[in-house]
């Protein structure tokens, strides 16, 4: 897929701040840290429009990015970051929910998760969040350049059992680092688009 229009629109930290909802919207969901602002920059092409950090944390506020006249693309801050107080928490938590549950053009959601670890109890509560309120979603299991050929069944089992999962075909093997699963990844948008 070759991505000539991509915009980054806003950082937008309450729900008055979106985007009108006349475009579909994909968001990504996942541990602080895992991968999901260079999912973003592998997906469009572009190595800087989402700010990646070796820091847990970086991503802060809801992201907004416009691919071409197609979606919105949105990054959302990671979840399971130590270092932040119990206020901020909760504070996130409640901003996840209210978007979560009451973007109307929220179209899917992709669950990214590290492909060399068991999800954590957080991934399996975005996964019933997403079962609780309908929300299509797919699981991108980032990093398998860390992980050797022969162990991927492994690693793929345990992620479809940890978070308890209909198919294993829900998930993704991805890699900002070695572009696996960029193609399948367009594949998978472009059907949720084509409705
Ligand atoms: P927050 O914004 O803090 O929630 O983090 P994030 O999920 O956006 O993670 P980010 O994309 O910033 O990546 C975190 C770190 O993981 C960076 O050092 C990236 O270079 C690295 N990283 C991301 N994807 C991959 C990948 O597929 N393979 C490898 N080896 N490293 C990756
Ligand atoms: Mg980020």
């Amino acid at each position: 897929m070759h991505i000539q229009n991509v915009e980054f629109l806003i950082s937008a930290v309450s729900p008055q701040q979106y985007p009108e909802p006349n475009l579909p919207e994909i968001a990504l969901a996942g541990r602080s840290n895992v991968g999901k602002s260079s999912f973003i920059n592998t997906m469009v092409n572009r190595k800087k429009i989402a700010r990646t950090s070796s820091k847990p944390g970086k991503t802060q506020q809801l992201n907004y990015y416009q691919v071409e006249d197609w979606f919105y693309l949105v990054d959302v801050p990671g979840y399971g970051y130590a270092k932040v107080s119990k206020t901020e928490k909760a504070k996130w938590a409640q901003m996840l929910e209210s978007y979560f549950s009451g973007r109307s053009n929220l179209t899917l959601a992709l669950l990214i998760v590290d492909f060399r670890h068991d999800p954590s109890k957080d991934d399996q509560a975005m996964k019933a969040f997403f079962d609780h309120y309908n929300i299509p979603y797919f699981v991108i299991a980032t990093k398998t350049d860390k992980v050797k050929k022969s162990q991927w069944n492994k690693h793929l089992s345990a992620i479809y059992k940890g978070l308890d999962l209909e198919s294993i075909d829900q998930i993704l093997p991805f890699s900002a680092e070695t572009k696996e699963g960029r193609e399948e990844a367009w594949e998978i948008i472009d059907a949720v688009l084509a409705g």
